[in-house]
């Protein structure tokens, strides 16, 4: 296969890997070779030769048929536990309950043109709301998280009068030229030219980068964050993941409440990028709930549609309902009945199955099987967990400092031999996000399987 052999060809791409399955690899090479049919291999052939090729997207890995629960099935029949889904499968695949709602829709009210608004919409912004803290009650819809954080942003400039924005290097909100400038990973950011200024970056909160150590190292870096923005005239924003989902750092209450007093002191809005991670993934509906803050302007998207329709929001305060003579995010699908009808069915699900209890439950639930695998090898160095969602950190004997990128990589491609997909962040975290609906005994399969590939 002729992009099977280009992909062989480029072999000086250690540098890319953040996250494991980058299209280019030779371990991924040999894993289409040995696991996918000449038929598939087809269909990889035709996407290749139509879509523009891009970073972790095309040329693909495979091709899924169909989705179920909490499976994926390839063309070929072989079904994978999805632990990795985008972060748009919370709910499960095929969740009739989302499906029926928003088919409803579909053949009532498809389309929503500006200058109208629909039932759908009203409603889904009004229960959003009502799931917020008093006070945090205005929405902006918008068909893409990418899209909802230059909201984020424009209305942050808008009410501050400020155009800086402290954000992280290494973080991610999004692929568009604002949101790279934003976001701080260099695999975006490269070869793009001049982004857009006054994004002023810090390090990641981040356990293992070596930058701030010891008990008090959450705060030390707070206080580093604050000088930044004395230092600096003219920051609006502070633009953060409340929980970084991918390498699943997760800081302490006393880091955000320091941050959330930082802010208030120096006029500065808190923006909270909880795009993959809310609506239960934490064991709480918002991240920021597990760290007794509020965000000024909090940023949803990914399942927020319910897998069924790319929707996104931010959700802010009613003081910030200032910029009635701009256009914060003037996009086609604004008000869409659809997603809306999705969203409320998905606010609904979450509530009515108690799914929140469901993670908190799985949680406990699963403490003691990872010790037990952290204990059998000495690929783990750190497990680090909220919710339904697992960073398992493969070093080199247990060496904190040392990443093991090709163990990760190779068990990647194990696991996803023996039915089960994630995604490996920063070159050696496993990340495990299963659909929240998982069962006990399908998240301990999936665990089986994990430690297999590592032994
Ligand atoms: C933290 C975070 N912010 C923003 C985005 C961008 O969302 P979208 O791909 O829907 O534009 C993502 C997507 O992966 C994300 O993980």
């Amino acid at each position: 296969m002729k992009f099977i052999k280009s992909m062989q060809k480029n072999q000086s791409t250690d540098h890319l890997k953040t996250e494991g399955d980058i299209n280019l690899s030779t371990e991924r090479a040999r894993w289409i070779e040995e696991n996918i049919s000449k038929e598939t291999q087809w269909l990889l052939q035709r996407d290749a030769n139509v879509f523009l090729h891009q970073s972790l997207s095309t040329p693909c890995l495979n091709a899924v048929d169909s989705c179920n629960g909490i499976f994926l099935t390839d063309t070929d029949g072989r079904q994978y536990m999805d632990f990795h889904g985008n972060n748009v499968h919370q709910l499960g695949y095929n969740n009739s309950f989302i499906l029926e709602r928003t088919i409803e829709a579909i053949r009532k009210l498809h389309f929503s043109p500006r200058r109208y608004t629909n039932q759908y919409a009203v409603e889904f912004a009004e229960h959003l709301t009502a799931t917020m803290p008093a006070g945090i009650n205005r929405v902006l819809f918008a068909p893409g998280g990418t899209l909802a954080i230059g909201m984020a942003l424009k209305l942050a400039r808008y009410v501050t009068g400020k155009h800086k924005v402290i954000s992280t290097w290494d973080s991610f909100h999004g692929a568009s030229l604002d949101a790279i400038s934003a976001g701080g990973e260099a695999l975006f950011q490269q070869n793009m030219g001049p982004l857009m200024p006054g994004v002023i970056h810090v390090p990641a909160y981040n356990t293992t980068n070596g930058f701030f150590n010891g008990p008090d190292a959450d705060i030390e870096y707070a206080r580093y964050i604050e000088y930044v923005a004395e230092k600096e005239t003219g920051v609006g924003a502070i633009i953060m993941e409340t929980i970084r989902n991918t390498t699943v750092h997760v800081p302490t209450k006393r880091f955000w409440q320091k941050i959330r007093e930082i802010c208030d002191r120096h006029g500065i809005l808190l923006i909270l990028d909880e795009i993959p991670i809310a609506l239960g993934r934490t064991g709480k509906l918002y991240a920021f709930e597990n760290m007794g803050i509020e965000p000024d302007i909090l940023v949803l998207g990914k399942g927020l549609g319910g897998g069924v329709f790319p929707m996104a929001a931010i959700v802010t305060k009613d003081e910030y309902n200032v910029a009635s003579e701009t256009a914060l995010g003037h996009y086609t699908h604004e008000k869409p009945p659809v997603g809306s009808a999705a969203g409320i069915a998905v606010l609904e699900y979450i509530r009515q199955q108690e799914i929140l209890q469901h993670v908190n439950n799985l949680h406990s639930f699963a403490a003691k099987r990872l010790e037990e695998m952290k204990a059998r090898t000495n690929l783990i160095g750190e497990i680090r967990s909220i919710g339904l969602l697992w960073g398992i950190e493969l070093v080199y004997d247990g060496d904190l400092t040392r990443k093991n990128v090709s163990a990760a990589e190779k068990a990647m491609y194990t696991c996803m031999s023996n039915g089960l997909s994630f995604k490996v962040s920063d070159g050696n975290i496993l990340t495990l996000s299963p659909p929240l609906t998982i069962t006990g005994q399908q998240l301990m399969k999936a665990f089986d399987i994990v430690e297999d590939s590592l032994c």
